[in-house]
C-alpha cells in the first residue's frame, strides 16, 4: 500500500525568512534553527528540552519540543525500536522538525536517536534548506539513567521483558562532533538548561 511518490515537484512559497520573522515573537527576527538532543533514555533529554521551551517562550521566543514519548504516539505509532523503526522514526521527525524551524520556531527535538547516521541525516535534511542545527549530547552514564529509572523500562529490559533497549541490547553510538556536551550528573535541571542557552546566544539564535 506505500509506493513511492512520483511526478512531484517542490513548489515556492511567496513568505520569505526575513518577511516571516517581522511577525514572530515580540523580539522580532527569524531565528528558526533545530535543537537535537540525544542521549539513552532517563538522560533528561525531555526535561532540558521542556524547561528550555519554557525558557525560551517566557522570552519572547517562539519554540516547540517536539519528543521521542509524543511522537511515536501519534505520528509515528506505526513504528517500533528496531534499527530500521529508529531510522524511519528520526527521519519523520527530522522532516517535521525542518519544517517548524521552517516556519521560524527554536525547534527542541529530544530523541534517544542512537544511531550516528540517522542523525547525520536529520543533521543534512536541515543543513539541506540552509537552517542551523544543533546537536547536543546529553551525556549521562547508563548506571546513572539505569538508578534513575523513572519510568521502570531498565528493569524490564533487564529482565527481557522489553527487547531491543538502547544501552542493554542495542547500540547507543555516542556523538562524535555535536556542538555541545551536557553532562547532568551533579547538575539541575536548570543548570543543564543554561548551557543550551548559552550555546544559543554564542551562535547569535538568542540575544
Ligand atoms: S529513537 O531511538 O530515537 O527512535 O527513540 P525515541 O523516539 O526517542 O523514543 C524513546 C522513548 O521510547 C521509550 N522506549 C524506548 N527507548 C529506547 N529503547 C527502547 N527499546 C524503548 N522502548 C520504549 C522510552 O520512554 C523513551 O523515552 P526516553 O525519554 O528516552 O526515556
Ligand atoms: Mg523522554
Amino acid at each position: 500500500c506505500l509506493q513511492i511518490a512520483t511526478n512531484v515537484t517542490e513548489q515556492k512559497h511567496h513568505v520569505s525568512r526575513a518577511k516571516r520573522g517581522q511577525i514572530l515573537g515580540h523580539l522580532r527576527g527569524f531565528r528558526g534553527c533545530t535543537v537535537w538532543l540525544t542521549g539513552l533514555s532517563g538522560a533528561g533529554k525531555t526535561s532540558i528540552a521542556f524547561e528550555l521551551e519554557a525558557y525560551l517562550v517566557s522570552h519572547g521566543i517562539p519554540a516547540y519540543g517536539l519528543d521521542g514519548d509524543n511522537m511515536r504516539t501519534g505520528l509515528n505509532k506505526d513504528l517500533g525500536f528496531s534499527k530500521e523503526g529508529r531510522e524511519e522514526n528520526i527521519r519523520r521527525v527530522a522532516e517535521v522538525a525542518k519544517l517548524f524551524a521552517d516556519a521560524g520556531q527554536v525547534c527542541l527535538c529530544s530523541f534517544v536517536s542512537p544511531f550516528a547516521e540517522d542523525r547525520d541525516v536529520a543533521r543534512r535534511i536541515h543543513r539541506d534548506s540552509d537552517l542551523p542545527f544543533f546537536e547536543v549530547f546529553i551525556d549521562t552514564p547508563l548506571h546513572v539513567c539505569e538508578e534513575r529509572d523513572t519510568k521502570g523500562l531498565y528493569q524490564k529490559a533487564r529482565q527481557g521483558v522489553i527487547k531491543g533497549f538502547t544501552g542493554i541490547d542495542q547500540p547507543y553510538e555516542i556523538p562524535e562532533n555535536p556542538q555541545l556536551v551536557v553532562k547532568t550528573v551533579k547538575a539541575t535541571i536548570e543548570e543543564s538548561t543554561m548551557q543550551v542557552v548559552e550555546m544559543l546566544q554564542e551562535n547569535g539564535i538568542i540575544p
